[in-house]
């Protein structure tokens, strides 16, 4: 290991996994997974090599948003376990050297947490503005014109109050007002009970929505709106989100991060490169790491992915840490995306990239998104607007542990059903198969792992055209990869064009033949094909 090793913190050089609670492992057969289930695949978590797991939300919640909709910041919803199972959790995760981030969820709660509750119950109450109450328009109209992520109007009419407030998403999570201070302080406690327990750091939810305009504009219209778009996306939300005073808020909740030692803050930022990169702060005040979705949002496209990377490098400031994102609960997941091939190339683009990647629970043995018929459906953003099928519940399904019934998640019915190919996708299966997507995602994170042109290394991009993407990444001390991906199903060649061409063995390929291959100056792939080259001394490359 080099010093350069030993300064980087666990969040730049390891891998995140991200575990949807309700379908990671079931172990109190009743269909929907829980705590002790997750404590029960610590050791699979460790094999597989990622250094922390993120949590998606276990606190009390009624559930309108699975969890995102929270009644409690300090407890564990009994579906998921108790305080005790959370705790034996983070101790097993700590003993074998996995941290773990918690899901924190401060725009919104739920409306039957015990603030809204009071908030709603007068006018005059003390928790009246910790909510956004507005009166209605002369006419009795809608205070402004802002829409629901989730569809609909952004605003609820509270006959006994007589006010409507605000929320961002369902109606059954009402938004906090983050111009209040004591609403700060409360929600900064949170965040502190939690680090006290020994928890390693979190990932906020909707950063970008924290804080509206003081005047409550209305949203102009979105031009490029087409009909297949969600409601939401009718307006451009400018007046409500990424508001300027959001970074202030920020900066309070890295400094309640920074005051523990080696704790990371991750935000969850859906906005165009140059604005996502104001979430790092202006004076590394920031987020430690504000997701980036490029590879989730983009077309799957050589070119196109390519040219993303370098604008998304080229746009971090100083010291700003990039990270990686391929898959999450709230998207598509990559085989559907792409394919089953395909989406091998894509886990080696994701895993071989400069900064951090994360990992989405069952994205490692090539889950993919499940059909779910409309009696099943359970997500509230798809059951909101049916004509649009924009149902996450596709991308949740239970983790396929092995090929026994419910693919070993549960011993009952799970909360969704599970994908019938599961007696070929699982675990179990792919464990001893050296040539599976399971192996291929371990040989990745250990080549990673141990290498610190990898995990933390430059970037150089060296080729792109429309089926190929080719870049190195070098450490300080001399070691470096060439990668080689082709991003289509047709087979291409890669000729090298600087003299002389690079020399190395492939250590990792998406495909058994490709192994332990010398590159020449011609490198041929077949289709959905990618390689990892170790390149002989740098020396001898480059000059
Ligand atoms: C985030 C979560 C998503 C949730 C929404 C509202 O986008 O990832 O699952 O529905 O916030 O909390």
């Amino acid at each position: 290991m080099t010093s350069l090793t030993t300064h980087s913190p666990w969040w730049k050089t390891g891998v995140i996994y991200q575990i949807y609670p309700r379908s990671f492992y079931d172990a109190n057969g009743d269909g929907i997974g829980d705590l002790q289930g997750i404590m029960h695949r610590l050791d699979y978590i460790q094999w597989l090599g990622v250094r922390a797991i993120w949590i998606s939300p276990f606190y009390p919640s009624p559930m309108a948003d699975f969890g995102y909709d929270i009644a409690n910041y300090t407890d564990i919803d009994p579906l998921f376990g108790t305080m005790d199972d959370f705790e034996q959790l983070l101790q097993g995760a700590h003993q074998r050297g996995l941290k773990v981030i918690l899901d924190f969820v401060p725009n919104h709660t739920s409306d039957l947490h015990p603030w809204f509750v009071e908030s709603k119950s007068s006018k005059a109450s003390a928790k009246r503005d910790w909510y956004i109450w507005q009166d209605g328009k002369p006419d009795g109209g809608e205070p402004n014109n802002w829409k629901s992520v989730f569809g609909g109007s952004a605003w609820e009419w509270d006959a006994h109050t007589r006010q409507y407030y605000y929320h961002g998403f369902l109606k059954e999570q009402p938004d906090l007002n983050w111009r209040n201070e004591a609403v700060q302080e409360a929600m900064y406690d949170v965040m502190r009970f939690w680090l006290d327990k020994g928890v390693d750091g979190f990932r906020v939810d909707v950063m970008w929505h924290l804080i509206k305009d003081a005047q409550l504009r209305d949203n102009p219209v979105n031009p490029d709106y087409t009909e297949s778009q969600p409601t939401y996306d009718q307006l451009l939300p400018v007046y409500s989100t990424d508001q300027p005073e959001v970074h202030a808020i920020v900066a309070r909740m890295r400094e309640v991060t920074d005051a523990y030692d080696e704790r990371v803050l991750i935000g969850e930022v859906y906005l165009p490169i140059q604005q996502l990169m104001t979430y790092y702060g202006a004076q590394n005040d920031g987020a430690h790491m504000p997701f980036n979705f490029l590879l989730v949002r983009l077309p799957w496209q050589a070119q196109e992915i390519a040219a993303a990377i370098d604008q998304y490098e080229g746009a971090l400031p100083a010291n700003g840490w990039p990270n990686w994102v391929l898959g999450n609960h709230d998207n598509p997941r990559i085989v559907s995306r792409v394919g089953e091939s395909q989406a091998r190339v894509a886990a080696m683009l994701l895993l071989t990239l400069r900064g951090t990647p994360t990992l989405y629970y069952g994205d490692e043995i090539g889950m993919r998104d499940v059909a779910i018929p409309a009696e099943e459906m359970q997500d509230p953003q798809g059951l909101n607007m049916p004509e649009k099928d924009l149902s996450r519940d596709p991308c949740r399904t239970p983790m396929q542990w092995s090929g026994e019934a419910h693919a070993g998640f549960s011993t009952a019915k799970p909360w969704l059903r599970v994908d019938k190919r599961y007696r070929r996708v699982n675990v179990e299966r792919q464990r001893d198969d050296p040539f599976s997507m399971l192996s291929l995602h371990r040989k990745l994170i250990e080549l990673r792992n141990s290498e610190p042109a990898l995990n933390q290394g430059s970037y150089t991009p060296l080729f792109s055209n429309d089926q190929v993407i080719v870049y190195r990444r070098d450490s300080p001390d001399g070691d470096s990869f060439l990668v080689v991906l082709n991003l289509t199903s047709r087979p291409c060649r890669y000729r090298q064009s600087q003299q002389p061409y690079l020399h190395g063995q492939v250590v990792v390929a998406t495909s058994p033949e490709m192994e332990d291959t010398i590159i020449s100056e011609n490198i041929y792939l077949n289709g959905d094909e990618g390689i990892v080259v170790r390149l002989e001394h740098r020396d001898d490359a480059t000059t």
